[in-house]
């Protein structure tokens, strides 16, 4: 196990290149599995997740290693459809492998997937649509068994636009001889890059309009190079940094056109940011306004990757602010936490009302999951005297050299491992 130290009080100034993004190239790294050619994964953050979807395909026989900061993967050998119990079990991204799985091989096996405590995390969406592209899915004995290789020709509305299941329904539909449409597909961007890795192997896929994804059955693939798209989130959490140390930090390399929701509720919060090309120029104000109202959507609303650190924000901030998660049923366990910190907030159900202090203290305090243990961090950031985040390993699951890229914008802090 990790722990995090920190010594408050220091505010940040330098700047921030973002890594490629942790949810594209999970989804990416399972869809090399419908591609029975090599394929380069270049710009492929190196976090624990990464290395387990890794370790997931080299268990179904593919190839996959790293040569310098670029994942190659070979599917061709992959000889099994059936995923093994003690890895697949601790992250929830091994659920992504049953659509391609089916796609490749019309056939699919897998134990309920695990993952981070903020909520159930059902995958109820993905094997409704399974089921409606022809495939049999058994869930008996506590594994995902489905059978069957998926029928096109069929649309399939989503009742909610989930992500994962959106992207488990079109990496399927690719191995379908007909045309599928998703009807309500979810519209984060690592979606379209996961499409654009998809139709760079050969596959046809694309929006037709906001609702809509149609994907192309009959299609033959073939290997591919793409590289990740940037990762908002980490963008995001480095510019919450920023904000909550009344800081000035430059971040490189972001999709600007990713972030508007965030932009605003940072400008909202009283920091000052401008634009320049993929570079996000912010300076954080001595103290943070309140937020009003801050309510957490599917792509392009406020994401819910980010509540956490907005929550650790709002509660310096010089009035009260009101934060709806929308989106998973059970994440603000960091509310309690940061009130060790002397946060004053009241949590009920999806809302979370901060009134707004002047001076956190430093405390010892527990990263629930990797947003809320980031968020920790940054509360750590502005804290007097020291805080202690524990089981900081789970902040790797997100973020790459996450102390170290802190302290090189003049963080003081350092991490421990057990
Ligand atoms: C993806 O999770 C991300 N993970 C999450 O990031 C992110 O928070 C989430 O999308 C929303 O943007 C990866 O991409 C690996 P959903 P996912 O399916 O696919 C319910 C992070 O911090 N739901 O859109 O699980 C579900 O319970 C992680 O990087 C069903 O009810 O998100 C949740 O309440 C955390 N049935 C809501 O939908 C289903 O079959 C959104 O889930 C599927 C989902």
């Amino acid at each position: 196990m990790a722990k995090l130290i920190i010594e408050g009080g220091h505010t940040l100034k330098g700047q921030i290149t973002v890594h490629g993004a942790k949810n594209a190239a999970l989804p990416i790294l399972a869809a090399a599995m419908l591609v029975p050619e090599p394929v380069r994964i270049s710009n492929c953050p190196r976090l624990t997740d990464v290395e387990n979807m890794a370790g997931l395909l080299r268990a179904l026989g593919c190839r996959a290693e790293w040569v310098e900061d670029d994942l190659l993967i070979d599917a061709g050998s992959a000889r099994t459809a059936e995923l093994p119990e003690g890895l697949a079990g601790s992250i929830r991204s091994s659920v992504f492998l049953l659509g391609p799985l089916l796609g490749r091989f019309g056939a699919a096996e897998a134990p309920y997937p695990g993952g981070c405590d903020i909520g159930h995390r059902p995958v109820d969406l993905h094997l409704k649509g399974f089921r409606a592209m022809g495939v049999k899915v058994d869930e008996a004995s506590g594994r995902i068994r489905c059978l069957g290789r998926p029928k096109g020709g069929a649309e399939i509305a989503l009742e909610y636009p989930s992500v994962g299941a959106t992207e488990n329904l079109l990496m399927a539909a690719c191995g379908a001889e007909e045309d599928t449409v998703l009807v309500n597909p979810a519209r984060e961007p690592e979606i379209d890059d996961l499409m654009n890795f998809l139709n760079g192997a050969g596959f046809e896929l694309r929006r037709e309009g906001s609702s809509r994804i149609r994907i192309r059955g009959g299609r033959r693939s073939h290997g591919t190079a793409h590289a990740i798209v940037p990762d908002r989130i980490e963008a995001g959490t480095y510019l919450a940094a920023a904000a909550i140390t009344g800081g000035h930090l430059l971040i490189r390399g972001a999709r600007r056109e990713h972030l508007s929701a965030l932009l605003t509720a940072l400008r909202e919060a009283g920091c000052r940011i401008r634009l320049e090309g993929t570079d996000l120029d912010i300076e954080g104000p001595e103290r943070p306004r309140e937020l009003r109202r801050l309510a957490t959507q599917p792509y392009p609303g406020f994401p819910t990757d980010m509540q956490s650190q907005m929550f650790a924000l709002c509660t310096v901030a010089k009035g009260t602010s009101v934060l709806e998660e929308n989106v998973f049923e059970d994440r603000f366990r960091h509310g309690a936490e940061l009130v060790r910190m002397g946060a004053d907030c009241l949590i009920r159900g999806r809302s979370a009302v901060i009134r707004g202090v002047k001076h956190l203290h430093g405390a010892q305090v527990t990263a629930h999951d990797l947003r809320g243990g980031a968020a920790l961090a940054l509360a750590g950031l502005r804290a007097e005297g020291i805080t202690v985040v524990e089981r900081a390993e789970r902040i790797d699951r997100g973020y790459m050299n996450f102390a170290a890229t802190l302290r090189s914008v003049g963080a003081a802090i350092r991490r421990e491992d057990d």
